[in-house]
């Protein structure tokens, strides 16, 4: 059996797009009260395959030394202009603008999150949904904090991976974390894992965030080891580059166009 498995099933966004107007932005409700000074309670998550849990508010405003090796070494990599793609409250965009005097667009489908990134003194916030964007305008694209989430399930990354390659200028990078969940699930006596979670691949899990008293719809996030991710980006005309692994199954990786690849 799964750790923590939830019995019940809920319906799920299976739409690939964040701008999902039946959202209520909890998310980014969240972020504007901690920004504005009101910090009463956390965020909390809970998945197809675990309980509730808090997400501290104070994490998602975290400093440069509070950040996960992952995502320190991904702002090292970081080059030209950025895009900080589901930036929530900033904290990557805003460490590149102010200590590396970066140029960084940093968009969010998130109202709130903008808006408080607005606030934090981000010079270039946008309410935008990635999936919408267009133009082969960026050097390295962020997407930080299981970033390939976005992708919402494994079906859908090559489309996102065909889509985001696009907003890529010559020579540009992605730079992208994620977390192999397999830990999650319990271990038979082969060492064989009891795969609860009802989808085609292991990772893909359905969200349930509550705020407040008030609860989100319920949407797709994709946790995607590194040999699977190294897959769909080959076959997406994409090199892919293990960067770094971090403490607790999580990892780094950098994708560019290859070299044979149309678009290169
Ligand atoms: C897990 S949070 C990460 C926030 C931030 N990167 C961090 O590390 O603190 C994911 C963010 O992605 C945003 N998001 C989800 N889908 C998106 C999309 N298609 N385009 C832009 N942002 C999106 C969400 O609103 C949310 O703020």
């Amino acid at each position: 059996m799964a750790k923590n498995l939830k019995p019940e099933t809920k319906e799920t966004d299976s739409r690939l797009r964040g701008n999902d107007k039946t959202m209520k932005d909890l998310f980014g409700k969240a972020i504007l009260d901690y920004q504005q000074g009101n910090y009463t309670e956390d965020l909390i998550t809970e998945t197809t395959i675990s309980e509730a849990d808090e997400l501290p508010l104070p994490y998602l405003f975290r400093s440069y030394d509070e950040m996960p090796l992952i995502e320190q070494k991904a702002l090292q990599l970081a080059s030209g202009h950025v895009l900080d793609v589901g930036c929530g409250a900033g904290s990557h965009a805003l460490f590149l603008q102010k200590e590396r005097n970066m140029q960084v667009t940093a968009i969010d489908v998130s109202e709130g999150a903008i808006e408080a990134c607005k606030l934090r003194g981000i010079k270039d916030a946008q309410m935008a949904d990635v999936m919408d964007m267009s133009g082969a305008s960026y050097d390295t694209l962020l997407f930080l904090m299981n970033g390939a989430g976005m992708a919402g399930t494994l079906g859908r990354m090559s489309e996102f991976l065909q889509h985001i390659k696009t907003l890529l200028k010559p020579g540009g990078q992605i730079l992208l974390d994620s977390s192999d969940i397999i830990y999650m699930y319990d271990e038979d006596e082969d060492g064989g894992r009891w795969v609860t979670n009802n989808k085609n691949y292991y990772g893909e899990l359905e969200f349930f965030v509550s705020y407040k008293g008030e609860e989100e719809e319920p949407f797709d996030w994709l946790y995607i080891d590194y040999n699977t991710l190294q897959r769909a980006a080959i076959a997406n005309g994409l090199d892919c580059e293990l960067i770094v692994e971090g403490e607790h199954y999580d990892y780094l990786a950098r994708l560019t166009v290859a070299s044979h690849s149309p678009s290169a």
